[in-house]
Order: structure tokens, then sequence, then C-alpha cells
């Protein structure tokens, strides 16, 4: 797809990868709609976004509202035009042991990190299939192909996100829309993982936000199903995963991932 003049609406635009998915998309020529729960950091984001001569509309909502979402979709559709492009950026990660989180968080996490982005998705895809061009573009993880302990209810719905896109790829192949999954790893400097204040594991690395903002963009232009973001590649120990399933939690022990995950969580 030619980004150029597309019109996009990016959850989660107030902090983390949202306002740097937001300037990636805006460099390549598309028209914005960020929106978070936030209004003050939605607005400053906007503001900063505007600065290069960029349309970008900040509207406040609550993904998790049924009315906040119908809102949403038509403020923006009045605001900019018919929705291309939906990023589905916003998520929460609910770290911790498993047996210690209330029955509200979990509730919270599936709803934010799965449900949400599915509604979203049904409002915009009828659009979308009736002009013959469109496109999804959902945030996953890598905690979504390799569960992470002390992440186990994040990791879930990530790998929900992942098995949600195939299956809607699949079913909207030949309509012209069309569905791609970003899946990163740890990521530095902005975002949930940075806001830990611990460092990942030499053997995983870190990417930065642009990383993943690249990614964004590259699934669109070139139309792939899943990009994996990570310093080091990580799909040959995915692939020998899938033959031994053993192997991924051993690596997860052996190169620390699982004593970090319980440091950031202190639990350690
Ligand atoms: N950062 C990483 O290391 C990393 C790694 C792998 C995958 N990811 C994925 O990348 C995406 C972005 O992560 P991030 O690091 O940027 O997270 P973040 O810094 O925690 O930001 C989350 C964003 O989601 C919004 N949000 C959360 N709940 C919402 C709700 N109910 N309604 C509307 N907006 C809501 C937040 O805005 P308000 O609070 O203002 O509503 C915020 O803008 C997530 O899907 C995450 O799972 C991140």
């Amino acid at each position: 797809m030619d980004l150029k003049g597309k019109n996009v609406l990016l959850t989660g635009g107030s902090r983390g990868l949202g306002p740097v998915i937001a300037k990636a998309l805006i460099d390549e020529g598309c028209h914005i709609a960020i929106t978070a729960r936030s209004q003050d950091s939605l607005n400053t984001v906007a503001e900063s976004l505007r600065a290069g001569g960029a349309t970008v509309v900040a509207v406040q909502a609550d993904i998790n509202n049924a009315d906040n979402r119908k809102l949403l979709v038509d403020i923006v559709t009045q605001k900019l035009g018919q929705i291309d492009i939906l990023v589905n950026n916003a998520g929460v990660e609910t770290a911790g042991a498993y047996h210690k989180h209330t029955a509200e968080e979990i509730d919270l996490t599936i709803t934010t990190n799965v449900a949400s982005p599915m509604h979203l998705a049904r409002m915009v895809l009828p659009g979308m299939l009736e002009r013959g061009s469109g496109h999804i573009v959902n945030l996953g993880s890598l905690a979504g192909k390799q569960g992470s302990a002390y992440d186990a209810m994040y990791s879930g719905t990530k790998a929900a996100m992942i098995e949600w896109t195939r299956g809607l790829r699949s079913e909207l192949q030949d309509t012209g829309v069309s569905a791609s999954v970003v899946a990163p790893g740890y990521v530095s400097d902005v975002g949930m993982f940075a806001s830990f204040g611990v460092k990942p594991p030499v053997l995983m690395g870190q990417s930065k936000p642009v990383a993943v903002a690249k990614a964004v963009v590259t699934a669109i232009k070139k139309d792939k199903f899943e990009i994996l973001v990570n310093p080091l590649p990580v799909r040959p120990l995915l692939a020998l995963d899938m033959l031994f399933p053993f192997v991924g939690p051993m690596f997860m022990r052996l190169a620390g991932v699982k004593k970090l995950q319980k440091e950031k969580v202190g639990e350690a």
C-alpha cells in the first residue's frame, strides 16, 4: 500500500511507542488520528507531531468503553475522513506472579490487549472492504511467541493477537484489505519495558523505538504478516522450538530471561 495521503487511526498515542509510530507514518505522508485516555499528554504529542505541518487529530477515548469506541470512530471519520489504516497499539502489561493477579487485572488485560482491538477492527473493516482497500496493524510481542515467566497473562494476550491476525489476514485475502502483526522484544528508551528500569539479558538485547515504528511502516507497505523486532534474529530459535518444545523454555532460562522477568516484578 502506498501510504501517501492515507488516514490512520492509531491507539496508544499518548506515550511510549505510539508517538514514535505516529511520526514514522506521518513521514510517509499519512494523516493521523491519535487516541488515548490522557487528554493532556495526547495534546502535547499532537502538537509536536503537527510541528512539521502534518494533519494530526487527537481524540480522547478509553478503548475499553463501547460508547467511547463508537464516538472515536465517528469523530475520526468526521475530522479526517475514511479510516484507511488502523494501528492497534494501545496495550497494558500487567506483569507479576500469575497467582497474585486480581480478577480485575485479568479482565482489564484481556479487554485492553485483545477484545478492544478486535472491536475496533470490526468497526473499521466494513468501510475498508467496501472500498477494497485498508490495513490493520496489531502490536503483538515476542512474549506472544514464547510465553514469559511473570508475564504469563500478557504473553497470552499477545499470542491471541498474533493468531487473530493470522486468521483475519487469511480471511481477507484477495479483498484489498489486509492485516499484519508487529512483535517487538525488549524496547529501550520509552514504553512499558523501559518503564521498569531494568537491563535486558545480553542474549536478547533491546531494540530502539524507531525500529518498531519502521516495522509498522514496512508491514503496511509490503503487506507482511508478521515482523519480529529484535536485535538478534530469533526466528531460528522459534523454529527449533516448534520441533523441540523444550528449546524455548531452556533458552529463556539459560539466557537469563526468566531471572530478569522475576527481578522486573520484584519477585527475585
Ligand atoms: N515497549 C515494549 O518493550 C514493548 C515490547 C513488545 C510489545 N509492546 C507492545 O507495544 C504496544 C505499545 O506499548 P508501549 O510500550 O508504548 O506501552 P505504554 O508506554 O505503556 O503505552 C501504552 C499506551 O496505551 C494507551 N492505553 C492503555 N490503556 C488504554 C485504554 N483503556 N484506552 C485507551 N488507551 C489506552 C496508553 O494511554 P493512556 O494511559 O493515556 O490511556 C498509552 O498511550 C503495546 O501493545 C505493547 O504490548 C511493547
